[in-house]
């Protein structure tokens, strides 16, 4: 496809957004990169203001996202919802190191006690796919999806050391551009340049940088690790090594042990931590080297179908060249790193043409690129993390749930909550709730615990577990959700189902309460029931997409 060649030329000289680009597209990745900055909320005039658009566009295309799953309008605000994980997911997921890796990673953690992460080279920086991270007061710790400028990191300074002069001349115009680290929203800004009118001065400090870089890039070469001795900010330090492809010898990620001055100074690192890291990537390189081959994941169906049924339905306000846009990205996965046009468009059910305007938009806007070692084919760039990861990937269940319990206290006019099973089992705790804002309604505070088996919540968790039979728990474990009438209080009644984790297990359960004066044991299980389970479906889908690549705590 040699319109291809000419857009990457037209956007390294800087040339504006090509005849063929679809304009919806870019705005609306414009949208959802400016949402990410924010840390996944503004306002659609903040919109507006941070993305240069009319509001009337702004609308459209927050409409369209929010009919994707991508965001949601809570009350004044534009919401990034864990749908758009399904963005970086398919990068993740495509890549596959994170799936391969990302097991010894977490156990060098255990072994160490510090934080190790997965980097790999994005342009002249740096991108996290994997964090394995300890909670300590001492220590920053970066998100899945962060871009760090590579020369104030350790495997910065690794991947540099296969930098091509066309490389190091885009790095160089960056700093020239960029020399306080503005468009690396993850690290704290550089200090302030020195004064405009002193020329040697500046010139003297970005001749320094690049000097101190170059070092580092040729012990980096020299050694095969690198060090971080606080280029981020005064305590942070890390020791790193390449993770090689077997295939190529190029770098493919780079793990790094992050700790603190306070309990390794930067020079201690190499004896400290360096060895037990060494292993690790060893033990990583030869994984790779006997992967099976990844197993496709399903392509993504009828994806025109849907984008044309939301056409019709929502009109003016879905801007249906926006959404057919973004599903190409999820053509990608899982054995399909590099794809075709005519495999795209195969994937997506969309027509060749749409495609390849499509596939040209993202290639202009950094999301796709040809494919390396494939011939016309197309692979996803870790700029896709730019969509919105990073502020989803550190969520917790109860802040997944909350949403989605407040549209079922709303519609059911009844309180909903989430709870989980203690450690021993014998109480359930109170993680999340909605209430209806009513008079005579139940109210439990959040962290609130009651008995598990006097409860609709305890039942349905107890069920899941090994935890001796009892007539209630069979009952719970047959129907798929509890019921409890009057048994904890005289009036309550209560229905609850369970919250499965991508293995199957119950790690949550829902449910809603009312009095019995209200409502019959019928009406609880024709009506609350349903809308119920849909809840629960619905938090299990986010649940399912934010945990595919990173841990997200029940609690
Ligand atoms: C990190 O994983 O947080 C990290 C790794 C290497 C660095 C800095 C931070 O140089």
């Amino acid at each position: 496809m040699p319109a291809m060649t000419a857009v990457e030329a037209g956007a390294r000289a800087g040339a504006g957004v090509p005849a063929e680009a679809v304009g919806p597209l870019v705005r609306g990745v414009g949208v959802l990169r400016r949402l990410a900055e924010a840390g996944g909320t503004l306002s659609p005039s903040a919109l507006e203001r941070a993305t240069g658009l009319a509001r009337s566009t702004v609308d459209r295309i927050t409409a369209t996202l929010a009919r994707m799953g991508y965001v949601r309008l809570d009350g004044r605000d534009v919401v990034l919802t864990p749908g758009v994980l399904e963005l970086g997911n398919a990068y993740l997921a495509a890549l596959r190191l994170p799936a391969l890796l990302g097991a010894r990673a977490d156990a060098l953690a255990d072994e160490l006690d510090e934080s190790v992460s997965l980097a790999v080279a994005d342009r002249d920086g740096i991108r996290f796919i994997h964090q394995a991270t300890r909670r300590r007061a001492l220590s920053v710790s970066f998100r899945i999806g962060d871009l760090l400028p590579a020369e104030r990191t350790a495997p910065g300074a690794l991947f540099a050391t296969e930098w091509t002069e066309r490389d190091w001349a885009r790095w160089r115009t960056r700093r020239a551009e960029d020399p306080r680290d503005t468009a690396f929203p993850a690290v704290p800004p550089r200090p302030e340049p020195a004064p405009a009118h002193d020329t040697a001065r500046t010139t003297d400090t970005a001749a320094a940088v690049e000097a101190a870089f170059a070092d580092r890039v040729g012990a980096a070469r020299r050694d095969g690790w690198a060090v971080d001795d606080q280029l981020i900010e005064p305590g942070l330090v890390a020791v790193s090594a390449p993770v090689r492809d077997p295939r190529t010898g190029r770098v493919a990620c780079v793990a790094s042990v992050v700790s603190h001055t306070s309990r390794h100074p930067a020079a201690e690192l190499p004896a400290a931590l360096l060895p037990r890291l060494r292993t690790a990537v060893a033990a990583m390189e030869a994984d790779l080297r006997t992967a099976p081959p990844p197993e496709p994941g399903p392509a993504p169906a009828g994806l025109a179908t849907w984008t044309t049924a939301s056409k019709q339905e929502l009109g003016r306000d879905f801007v249906e060249s926006l959404a057919r846009g973004l599903t190409v990205l999820t053509a990608f996965g899982e054995g399909r790193p590099a794809l075709s046009l005519t495999d795209v468009a195969r994937a997506t059910g969309l027509p060749r043409a749409t495609a390849r305007r499509a596939l040209l938009t993202h290639e202009y806007l950094g999301l796709v690129a040809a494919a390396p070692h494939e011939d016309r084919a197309f692979a996803l760039t870790p700029r896709v993390l730019d969509l919105g990861f990073p502020p989803l990937s550190r969520t917790t269940l109860p802040r997944l749930a909350e949403p989605h319990l407040r549209a079922l206290a709303d519609r059911v006019a009844e309180p909903a909550a989430l709870a989980v099973l203690t450690a021993d089992g014998t109480e359930i705790q109170y993680t999340a709730g909605a209430g209806t804002g009513g008079v005579l309604t139940v109210r439990i505070p959040v962290g609130a615990r009651l008995p598990a088996a006097a409860t609709s919540l305890g039942r349905v968790l107890l069920a899941d577990t090994g935890a001796p039979a009892a007539p209630e728990l069979a009952e719970a474990r047959a129907r798929g959700y509890a019921l409890v009438d009057e048994e904890l209080e005289s009036g309550l009644r209560s229905v609850a189902v369970p919250v499965r984790d991508r293995t199957g297990r119950a790690v949550a359960a829902v449910n809603v309460a009312t009095h019995a004066a209200r409502r019959s044991l019928e009406d609880c299980v024709e009506h609350l029931l349903p809308a119920l389970r849909a809840t629960a479906d619905d938090i299990q889908r986010d649940l399912h997409r934010a945990s595919r690549f990173t841990k997200v705590p029940t609690t």
